[in-house]
């Protein structure tokens, strides 16, 4: 375990911790994580972690964003009431991971949607807070798709007395090692539960450009190589709502596994369905070069993929985290863990 970890420590990128807008929302505590194993610690010192103040203001450019509301449904309780940051043992999770590993059993559609939840938690202002629970935000139709799943995971956290943030984050985490090949990403708890629903309109649809998408990701701290290594998450993915009369139709023809089909097919417009986006960003001048790199070398996308997950896992968290990595490991069977790559097998 210790040797996969400090492979993978010595593969991340700059971690971007950015601090939740004080004015309306929960914030985490700030600075940098302690770690429970040894491992966390090589990989915060091989780790550049810096701070980025993340506001309400429509930093991505969006024109739509609004500021949050505090909901008149009742949806304005914190997302979970055990929303205590600043975890001190992993215990509860590597339980919590067995449930996880029956939840996500053969890469099935909650693991593609707890995969995608990661990204709509995390990336509007706020950061990887719970918000997505909240029924105003998680009713929105950019979160179709997502309920049932999201709803299962919020049942999990209160059921262990989690919050909801974490248990999305550590649910992403281990919905990727559900997919054959999928590779292990560093995971931290201790966040605090939002209580209000992130601002609506910052993230990118199925319409944005390659430019457009690009510049949003910027304005959270990723690169494009981040930004073209999180995309690959669409070798999972199915789509149901952008052409609703195309349901079910997968973004690759391998949707349940954790492979680069995706960008060989995008590349070649053969996918049995292309996000318009996703044509867009292969054709982008700084994103389509590295999606045509990862094309052809699976370790290449998996050594980016698994830095800019944990970066994007740790938007607007801050200090006090705990690296519960090593509980992931319950989240893969033995048979999956054979078809993983190194990095991933050897923990
Ligand atoms: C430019 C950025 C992105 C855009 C425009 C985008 C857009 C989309 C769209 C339109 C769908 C299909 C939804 C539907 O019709 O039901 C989808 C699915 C999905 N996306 Fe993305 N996405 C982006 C980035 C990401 C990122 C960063 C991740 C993960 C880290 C991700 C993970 C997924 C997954 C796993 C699915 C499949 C969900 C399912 O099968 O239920 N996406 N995305």
């Amino acid at each position: 375990m210790r040797l996969s970890l400090l492979l993978f420590a010595a593969s991340a990128s700059t971690l971007v911790v950015g601090q939740r807008s004080k004015s309306t929302r929960t914030t985490a505590k700030s600075s940098l994580a302690r770690s429970s194993t040894s491992t966390a610690s090589a990989a915060e010192s091989s780790s550049s972690i810096t701070s980025s103040r993340r506001t309400r203001s429509s930093d991505d450019g969006s024109a739509n964003s609004v500021s949050a509301k505090t909901t008149s449904t009742g949806s304005s309780a914190p997302a979970s009431s055990s929303s205590a940051a600043g975890a001190t043992s992993c215990d509860v999770w590597s339980k919590i991971s067995s449930t996880l590993s029956g939840m996500f059993s053969g890469c099935n559609d909650d693991s593609r949607a707890a995969i995608r939840a990661v990204f709509h938690d995390c990336f509007p202002d706020g950061g990887c807070d719970g918000s997505l629970a909240i029924a105003e935000e998680l009713n929105r139709p950019i979160n179709a798709g997502l309920v049932r799943t999201v709803n299962k995971l919020k049942a999990l956290a209160d059921q262990n007395s989690v919050p909801v943030a974490d248990m999305l984050m550590f649910a992403g985490s281990a919905a990727v090692l559900s997919c054959p090949g999928g590779p292990l990403v560093q995971t931290f708890v201790g966040r605090t539960d939002a209580s209000s629903p992130a601002p609506d309109g910052q993230l990118p649809t199925a319409e944005a450009t390659g430019d457009e998408a690009l510049q949003r990701f910027k304005a959270r701290g990723f690169s494009a190589n981040d930004l073209a290594a999180l995309i690959g998450s669409h070798s999972t993915a199915r789509q149901f709502t952008t052409d609703p009369s195309k349901a079910g139709a997968s973004l690759d023809s391998t949707p349940s596994q954790w492979d680069i089909t995706y960008y060989q097919q995008t590349i070649a417009k053969k996918s049995p369905f292309t996000l318009q986006s996703d044509a867009s960003l292969a054709n982008q001048t700084e994103v389509g070069p590295i999606m045509k790199k990862f094309s052809t070398s699976k370790s290449a996308w998996d050594s980016s993929f698994s830095p800019a997950m944990a970066k994007l896992e740790q938007l607007g968290a801050s200090s006090g985290l705990l690296d519960c990595t090593s509980a992931l490991k319950k989240s893969r069977s033995p048979r999956d863990a054979k078809s993983a790559p190194i990095n991933a097998r050897l923990y």
